[in-house]
């Protein structure tokens, strides 16, 4: 029999390509020669394959921004069988009668398969086919808009400045050419496309049941992410591309910002406002008018004149500063502006094809560009931060990083800039803009973030970008960009929260209350409920848009409003550790139901507005925020609390995987419930996570099954959390009929001191309780609420409903 291509596996000799880095060649790589092409499946971790597709004799080079190299090289016991290639968790699979290629779970369901004719190719452009079967949905590509399953869509992904963009806008501001499928026979799998290059992607937008994505150019090179759950696959994709490091506890608080505070007078005056109406704050951002004739790296003395005293005077009242510092230099050539005389000296700015510094119009007038693909350049732009950063500036602001340039068609870089890569595995070679384009901003970040790091190299570094790149979540955190005021943004605040988590970046934000436009105050009040369950709660506002702090639109909606930020403090110590569970396994900190409740999947829970915190604690958004009629809230199967009141829900039988609860609209409560078998760790109210907490580490127990928290803590900025300075608690629990029986503090570990000396148990649910530690029975002072000393050593205390 002849079969139709030559195929063989085994080692692919390497051959180097002009001053590239050839093909790492490995003994245990499935390699298929198929019409003139080299496919090269290589498994990096049992749960992880990449696929290389290369004209034969010419591999690509082995590089990526988005993969680490240690993670990109790592091995994995596999078995090499003719033309499957095994792990314990993946198998792919090349079928030489069809010459397709396909991807298998463990017990032999395809997760992604070629479909016909799987690569269609068009000058450098090249497309990829696979199938999509009816039944699967498809999530993730990051800020992208839309529904969240992305089934029956297609996309572009090339970073743009979106000012004003609408619910059908596309592409945005970042590119993370990653999407997840679930609900296919082999259960949830990931595929990431590592491409810089512009990209595309349709899920069944064109063919119902074929699966599209492409580059403009470029190596084909993308990872096959197993399953079986959606868990599994955010999991395996975040050990793949770095997961978001623990930012300071700080970047937890309320943050307030404005494009822009004017003056150093207006900042302490709102400092002093913050204060006095007692909305627990934690940042005042200072946008571009803090700065000379907004250049990067000034301070203008002029309206902030004494700008150190001002951050140390902020600090003081519990207060960081985040600063802008937008990457373009300003074109001030002898004008004694340091970071263009250094960087000129240094050759540091991106060339044209002529050779000379392309200059571009953006916020200070004419500008350039460092040219962050090398590491030297980030290294100098990473140095320029010093005097901020002795100022006490606590965290930097990259914007318009996509790059946005005022004064071009495209409104970014022309295509005939030219880099100069010179960074990682990459040989050092050039580049077009159309390359770097979408990883630009993300290599701005990373400048800035190992700038931060190396200035001060204890403490937390926080950057906050506007573009990225799949893996940008090493360096920074990112908010949604230029949003607007109305019920449909509000809407989207949610969804691309929730797609971004999925997409790796954990952390997140939207501006509250819209950017662009003024809120009605009800808009604004129900924003702020939202946000006080959401990553980062940042107030953001466009000049000459109304002002918009929380007290605008009057005391009563200003309570309100307080109320929610109030409750963010309180849950402090729940969010914290969220946010540190997520930097060890990339779990989302918000994340959409189905990511713990496969089967809540029904036409009423397809709602986008409804997220959980660690899976626990489930905020039901309206469906429809702005309408005032009752509607169907969709509680995963199981028993509910009210938050609010603390008292069990009464939700109807389960519909197969969920039930429907009737709420009726108030402006003043978000429904929010807590699942049977939960303990939130919850403390006093501060006004700042600066501030001590007065009085008793506060565990509210849920009663139900699988019934458990979590305490975390250390000194919430400095590194000495890697070096187990933390403390860590697990809480178990025993119900019995929905009633508390037990309740275990297991041994502390870690070295890290706490600030509370006793703990209050507070059990909700129906009925009273009598409680025993150590045989003694404990006074319950008001209702159910016991406290104990505080319990390193671990106790079991004991309940007896009554
Ligand atoms: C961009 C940012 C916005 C900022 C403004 C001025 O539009 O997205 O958040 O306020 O620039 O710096």
């Amino acid at each position: 029999m002849t079969l139709p291509q030559k195929w063989y596996a085994g080692v692919f000799g390497a051959v180097a390509l002009c001053t590239m880095t050839a093909t790492p060649a490995h003994a245990d790589d499935l390699v298929v020669d198929r019409d003139g092409t080299t496919v090269t499946v290589h498994a990096i971790a049992p749960g992880v394959m990449r696929v290389r597709i290369a004209p034969v004799g010419a591999p690509a080079q082995d590089a990526s921004w988005a993969v680490p190299a240690d993670v990109r090289h790592g091995a994995t016991p596999v078995t090499l069988a003719g033309n499957v290639l095994s792990t314990a968790l993946l198998r792919a699979v090349y079928d030489p009668a069809t010459a397709r290629l396909h991807f298998e779970d463990a017990a032999g369901h395809t997760v992604l398969g070629e479909a016909a004719h799987p690569i269609e190719r068009d000058g450098a452009r090249f497309t990829l086919r696979a199938d999509l079967p009816l039944g699967e949905h498809i999530l993730g590509l990051g800020d992208k808009t839309g529904p969240l399953d992305r089934r029956g869509q297609s996309y572009a992904l090339w970073n743009s400045d979106s000012f004003g963009f609408g619910s059908g806008t596309d592409p945005l501001y970042k590119s993370i050419p990653f999407f997840i499928s679930t609900g296919g026979r082999g259960g949830a799998y990931g595929v990431l496309l590592d491409s810089t290059w512009r990209t595309w992607f349709d899920f069944g937008h064109r063919a119902q049941t074929t699966l599209e994505m492409g580059a403009e150019a470029g190596p084909i090179d993308y990872y096959v992410i197993a399953g079986p759950t959606l868990p599994d696959v955010v999991h395996r994709y975040t050990a793949l591309t770095g997961r978001a490091p623990l930012p300071p506890r700080w970047a937890l608080g309320y943050q307030q910002s404005r494009w822009s505070y004017m003056s150093e007078a207006e900042v302490r005056a709102l400092a002093t406002r913050l204060r006095a109406e007692h909305v627990p704050t934690d940042v005042i951002w200072l946008d571009i008018d803090y700065q000379d004739r907004n250049r990067p790296f000034t301070v203008d003395h002029q309206t902030f004149p004494d700008f150190a005293g001002m951050v140390h005077d902020l600090d003081g009242l519990g207060i960081k500063t985040v600063a802008i510092t937008d990457l373009h230099v300003a074109s001030a050539p002898g004008q004694g502006y340091g970071p263009y005389d250094s960087g000129m000296a240094g050759d540091q700015f991106v060339h044209r094809a002529d050779g000379s510094v392309y200059v571009g119009t953006v916020w200070p007038g004419p500008a350039v560009f460092p040219e962050f693909t090398r590491a030297s350049t980030r290294a100098w732009w990473g140095s320029l931060f010093a005097p901020l950063v002795k100022d006490g500036v606590a965290g930097i602001w990259n914007d318009m990083n996509e790059p946005a340039i005022f004064d071009t068609p495209t409104k970014t870089m022309p295509e005939d800039v030219v880099h100069r890569i010179a960074s990682d595995d990459f040989a050092p070679r050039t580049a077009t803009h159309a390359e770097i384009h979408n990883v630009f901003g993300m290599l701005n970040t990373r400048a800035t973030y190992d700038g931060l790091r190396a200035l001060a190299p204890d403490e937390r570094a926080f950057v906050m970008t506007r573009a990225s790149y799949a893996g940008g979540q090493r360096y920074a955190a990112t908010w949604t960009g230029d949003n607007s005021a109305t019920w449909d943004h509000l809407k989207l605040a949610i969804s691309q929260t929730l797609s971004l988590g999925l997409s790796g970046f954990a952390w997140v934000g939207t501006d509250v209350g819209g950017f662009t436009g003024g809120p009605t105050p009800e808009l604004m009040t129900r924003w702020f409920e939202y946000s006080a369950f959401l990553p980062i709660m940042r107030d953001h506002s466009q000049k000459g848009a109304p002002r918009a702090e929380p007290w605008v639109d009057g005391p009563e909606q200003l309570a309100i409003r307080r109320r929610y930020v109030e409750e963010r403090y309180r849950l402090m110590p729940t969010l914290y550790a969220l946010a540190e569970t997520s930097a060890r396994t990339g779990d989302p900190i918000a994340r959409p139901v189905i990511y713990d409740w496969p089967a809540a999947v029904g036409e009423d829970c397809r709602t986008e507005m409804s997220f959980t915190l660690g899976g626990r604690l489930l905020v039901a958004g309206a469906p429809r925020p702005e309408q005032h009629n009752a509607w169907q809230a969709c509680l995963p199967t199981g028993q509910w609390y009210d938050y609010w009141t603390g008292t069990t829900v009464k939700t109807p039988a389960s519909l197969g995987g969920y039930g429907l609860l009737t709420i009726t609209p108030d402006p003043a409560v978000l429904p929010v419930f807590v699942r049977a078998g939960t303990v939130l760790v919850r403390q006093p109210l501060v006004q700042s996570t600066a501030q001590r907490p007065d009085g008793p580490l506060e565990l509210d127990v849920y009663p139900g099954p699988d019934c458990g928290g979590a305490i975390y803590d250390d000194d919430g900025h400095s590194m000495a959390f890697a070096r187990g300075v933390a403390l860590r608690q697990t809480i178990t629990c025993i119900s019995v009929d929905g009633r508390l029986r037990s309740l275990t503090l297991a041994p502390r570990t870690g070295s890290y001191a706490p600030w509370w000396h006793q703990i209050a148990i507070v059990v909700h649910g129906e009925g009273q309780y009598r409680a025993q530690i150590d045989g003694h029975a404990l006074a319950a002072p008001a209702g159910a609420r016991f406290v104990v000393p505080d319990q390193p050593k671990g106790t079991t205390i004991t309940f007896t409903p009554e």
